[in-house]
């Protein structure tokens, strides 16, 4: 399977879609789009790339409930009753829902075809639409099928974003400050200190550029998450609890929310088990609680929210919960453990923290 992918964030849209299609007739090429990417999105890709209109577009509902075997194969349908071809290509235009979906329905399609992905949120293009993760939700758990294929490209237009409300805005940016601490102190400085209230797109880029290309580092170095990608796990062990607790009260959290208050136990972890420096936790949790306010838990919800966490079996090895912490910002340690007395103090301190 292919795992190198260029990158572009284009100022260009049209010159680097010619660039990317490179030739290919708009008769080979097929486009996935959901309800809301095929509104707000699609009219200006088309317009920006006129041939795109000639194009066969497929349109899958929107939301994570979509990401479902049943989507997938009206996906093989419409691919199959269109003539696609394993020398077709697809285009994946939409958020992180559409480009694993899309990417799992073009790596399996005739054993395999390529796949371009046009990532329309900032929480896709920092982390789904990169670094070749693809796959469906099954059984009830999240991902649970899938194939690491990258797509021949990412192709990222920061306007896509003025689309998204502010919410949707700083889930993305969760992710880069998540990049920031497991890469370097510069990293960290630029994405802590960029002003989330304004939300410049223009001053987003560059921090866009840099925090991909953290990611793309790992991942070129383990594609396949036998080691330093589980690096992107930070946050993700006592987050993805978080998501599911906040999905099961009725009050689902944006992924970016809950990626952010798991890095706040997890960082205390890092610092109890590995010295992770107290002034950085504290600027951290000041950060986090600033922007994405406060997800409301109880001691009472501890036991929950452990089990939880060993039900991510991604995250449990030998009946032991694998958390990816840190010794500093960029000194990455994966396959860490905590005592449940120790996990359970640190929901003491995310609590302590969010002043519940
Ligand atoms: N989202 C984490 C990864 O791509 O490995």
């Amino acid at each position: 399977m292919a795992n190198n992918q260029k990158v572009i964030i284009t100022s260009d849209l049209r010159a680097d879609m010619r660039s990317v299609l490179d030739g290919r007739a708009p008769e080979s090429i097929y486009i996935l789009a959901d309800e809301t990417t095929n509104k707000q999105c699609l009219p200006a890709l088309m317009d920006a790339c006129p041939e795109l209109k000639a194009c066969k577009v497929c349109v899958i509902g929107a939301g994570d409930t979509h990401k479902h075997l049943d989507t997938l194969a009206s996906v093989w349908q419409f691919l199959s009753e269109n003539g696609a071809t394993r020398r077709s290509t697809m285009i994946n235009v939409g958020g992180g829902m559409v480009t694993d979906l899309g990417g799992f329905a073009a790596s399996t399609f005739k054993r395999g075809m390529s796949y371009i992905n046009v990532a329309t949120t900032l929480l896709g293009a920092v982390d789904a639409a990169v670094g070749g993760k693809t796959g469906i939700n099954f059984n009830g758990l999240k991902n649970e099928i899938g194939v690491i294929n990258s797509s021949e490209a990412v192709v990222i237009d920061t306007e896509f974003f003025s689309t998204l409300d502010h919410a949707n805005k700083v889930s993305g940016m969760a992710e880069m400050l998540k990049h920031g601490l497991i890469s370097n102190a510069e990293e960290w400085r630029k994405v802590s200190s960029f002003d989330m209230e304004k939300f410049d797109l223009k001053e987003l880029r560059p921090l866009l550029a840099s925090s991909i290309a953290v990611k793309e580092r790992i991942v070129e170095e383990d594609p396949t998450e036998k080691n330093i990608r589980k690096a992107l796990n930070f946050g993700h062990t006592f987050g993805h609890a978080f998501e599911s607790f906040s999905h099961e009260k009725g009050t689902p959290a944006l992924h970016g929310y809950a990626v952010a208050w798991g890095m706040i136990p997890e960082l205390y972890l890092s610092h109890v088990l590995l010295g992770f420096d107290k002034n950085i936790l504290s600027q951290a949790v000041r950060l986090i609680r600033e922007t994405y306010g406060v997800m409301s838990i109880t001691c009472d919800n501890y036991d929950h929210l452990f089990e939880l966490m060993t039900h991510d079996k991604k995250n449990v090895v030998k009946d032991e919960i694998n958390f990816t912490l840190l010794g500093g910002i960029g000194d990455i340690r994966i396959n860490q453990h905590a005592s449940r007395k120790l996990i359970d103090e640190a929901f003491d301190f995310y609590r302590d923290s969010m002043g519940l």
